[in-house]
């Protein structure tokens, strides 16, 4: 079932490597606006969930929408134009190229160039504009992958782990972006946080072994304790 106002609508997806398995019947919405989060231990298929809905993998069935487009078998560099940004776990920059050359990647094809955002969450990059990305430490490269995904103005951010193995000081800065991103922009996160993913999301979704085990919509019930209990 689609709906034409979401800003995303999986329903009812499967999803295998080969012979394996790994996502079963999963059905996930996002509204305009909304911070949905999705946990699950590791092995769960949040990874494959995330690259499914930005292209990378192709379903053995289910549909993935965003309004009245059917994202299913579009190439997920069609689907990055239409505005749905993802965000890998593995932090993978273009190291020979510098920070600049990195960021202005992601809006290359629709040549869409908003710099005011990503020089406001993340001045430090301004400064390591000319600097080649090998160099820079994991903070500066998440700041990097998360300002080259907004930097065309997305309406959907798809973000892997952004936090995982950074230091607290950066994560306490990246929720502080996130809730301000969520004023014009949708987000799923994945996150394996779950005192950070509480604090910011509207919905999660606990995610066990290929299997959404329950989704969490209202304040009183989205906390760590709860998501817990089903991971
Ligand atoms: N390319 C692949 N080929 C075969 N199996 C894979 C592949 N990628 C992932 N898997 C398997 O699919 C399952 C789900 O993996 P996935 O990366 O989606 O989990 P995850 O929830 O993101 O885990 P993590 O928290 O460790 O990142 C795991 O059992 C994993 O081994
Ligand atoms: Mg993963």
């Amino acid at each position: 079932m689609t709906n034409d106002d979401d800003i995303l609508t999986v329903s009812g997806l499967n999803v295998s490597y080969g012979e394996s398995k790994v996502l079963f019947d999963i059905s996930v919405n996002v509204r305009p606006g909304q911070v949905v989060a999705c946990v699950g231990r590791n092995g769960a298929g949040k990874s494959t969930l995330l690259k499914s809905i930005a292209g990378f993998l192709k379903p053995m069935s289910g549909s993935i929408g965003s309004g009245k487009t059917n994202l299913i078998g579009m190439a997920a560099y069609v689907i990055a134009g239409l505005g749905i940004k993802y965000i890998p776990q593995d932090k993978k920059v273009f190291s020979d190229l510098t920070v600049r050359e990195n960021l202005e990647l992601g809006s290359y094809a629709s040549q869409d160039y908003d710099w005011g955002p990503v020089f406001d969450y993340f001045p430090k990059l301004k400064v390591l504009m000319d600097r080649k990305a090998g160099y820079l430490s994991g903070g500066e490269r998440q700041m990097l992958m998360i300002g080259r995904a907004i930097l065309g103005g997305p309406k959907l951010l798809l973000v892997d782990e952004p936090t995982e193995g950074l230091a607290p000081s950066i994560v306490m800065h990246l929720k502080h972006v996130f809730g301000e991103l969520s004023k014009k922009t949708a987000l799923v996160i994945v996150e394996q946080n779950l005192p950070l993913v509480c604090a910011i999301a509207d919905k999660v979704y606990a995610l066990k072994e290929g299997r959404i085990m329950a989704e969490l919509k209202d304040r009183d019930s989205i906390k760590p304790e709860m998501c817990e209990k089903y991971l």
